[in-house]
């Protein structure tokens, strides 16, 4: 896929911003405290509805009361306009060719991005949250169902630890806790499923990736833990898991199995990288890890994602960086920021380049 045009409207600091006649190749510059990273944040919030900001209100300009993101996208030969708008007090609103979309799980995968930015490090070193939340992204990109499995899910753990906790330690509801149950089997179930799959692909691919970047120096692995036996029946050892905790979460008053507990693991040498790997391994991690997703999307709904790149090349030594930009050139369509754009358009002498300055565009050359 590729996004044509971009129109931004009161996104963090950018007040409008057009860009139009995207390239394949799209440099981003300007300043520091431009716009830039404000620039690619708005392409991600627009395909994933993910936000690396705690509000929605914190991404609406200062002094305004709306924000929106408006993008031509092309796909599989065929065009449509995205828009996400958000204002005070309201959910986000969607469209989809100007007609509202009142669902997320129908708007979420209409356009596909894998994003490489500074805080991706904390894949590895972050806590396990952070690489659940990054296969959710992913996989319901590419799976509607996942994704309504997961809001599902979601729903009702939330119900079910609420029962939980307000019991404190006493007799809660039983027969409620055991529907409750029903329900995160029946949903968990299929978000395991979907995930052991994507797992599956992923770790293939990362190795790939992961060998041809380290030029073949490490042995690095990449493993999805599930928090029970999910080899057979999923929904049956999951069940058979809750009906034995069942005493422990009524005791500790919160939901102890599942796949919100569930992990995926880095290893490099054989070793957990969280604790073993330096900084320029884990970014070589990193780096393998979205090249697997990006092979994974492009594999699973047969078209490629776009890729947005802020400013993540500064820790990779040259030969890493060229092994990573072997993998990028085919891709078609990306976004980079870049401090030095004069070494992004000696890679790629197509790209079109496009300065930013306080929040606006200057010029696009
Ligand atoms: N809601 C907001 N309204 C206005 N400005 C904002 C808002 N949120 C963040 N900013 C500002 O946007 C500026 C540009 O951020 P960023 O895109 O990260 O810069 P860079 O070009 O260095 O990547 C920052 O100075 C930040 O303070
Ligand atoms: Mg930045």
């Amino acid at each position: 896929m590729r996004i044509g045009s971009l129109f931004v409207h009161n996104f963090k600091n950018l007040g409008e911003l057009n860009l139009t006649q995207l390239s394949g190749v799209n440099i981003i510059t300007g300043r520091n405290a431009s716009g830039k990273t404000n620039t690619l944040q708005s392409i991600y919030f627009l395909s994933t509805l993910s936000t690396q900001f705690k509000t929605y209100q914190q991404a609406v300009r200062f002094g305004a009361d709306f924000f929106s993101v408006k993008a031509a996208v092309e796909s599989s030969g065929s065009e449509k306009t995205l828009e996400v708008r958000y204002g005070p007090g309201r959910d986000v609103k969607l469209k989809q060719n100007g007609n509202v979309v009142a669902k997320k799980s129908d708007y979420i995968g209409e356009s596909r991005v894998v994003n490489f930015a500074f805080e991706d490090i904390d894949l590895v070193r972050g806590s396990p949250g952070e690489r659940r939340r990054a296969l959710n992204i992913l996989i319901s990109q590419v799976n509607r169902s996942y994704l309504k499995s997961l809001q599902k899910y979601t729903a009702v753990l939330s119900q079910k630890n609420k029962l939980l906790s307000d019991a404190a330690g006493k007799k809660p509801d039983i027969a409620l806790l055991e529907t409750f149950n029903e329900q995160l089997c029946g949903a968990g179930a299929e978000v395991v499923q979907g995930r052991k799959e994507a797992a599956v692909f992923l770790t293939g691919a990362f190795d790939l990736a992961h060998r041809k970047i380290s030029l073949g120096l490490e042995k690095a692995s990449l493993e999805y833990k599930c928090s029970f036996d999910s080899a057979g029946d999923i929904k049956a050892a999951f069940m058979e898991k809750l009906k034995n905790l069942l005493p422990a979460e009524i005791a500790r008053g919160v939901s102890l199995v599942g796949p919100h507990k569930d992990d995926l693991i880095f290893l490099i040498n054989g070793r957990d990288a969280k604790y073993y790997a330096s900084d320029g391994q884990q970014r070589t991690l990193v780096f393998s890890f979205k090249l697997a997703e990006y092979r994974y999307m492009q594999e699973t709904v047969k078209d490629d994602p776009v890729i947005l790149l802020d400013d993540v090349f500064y820790e990779l030594d040259a030969e890493r960086k060229a092994a990573v930009l072997e993998f990028l050139r085919p891709m078609p369509q990306m976004f980079i920021v870049s401090l030095d754009d004069e070494w992004v358009k000696k890679v790629f002498p197509d790209a079109r380049s496009f300065r930013i300055s306080g929040g606006a565009l200057q010029n696009a050359i």
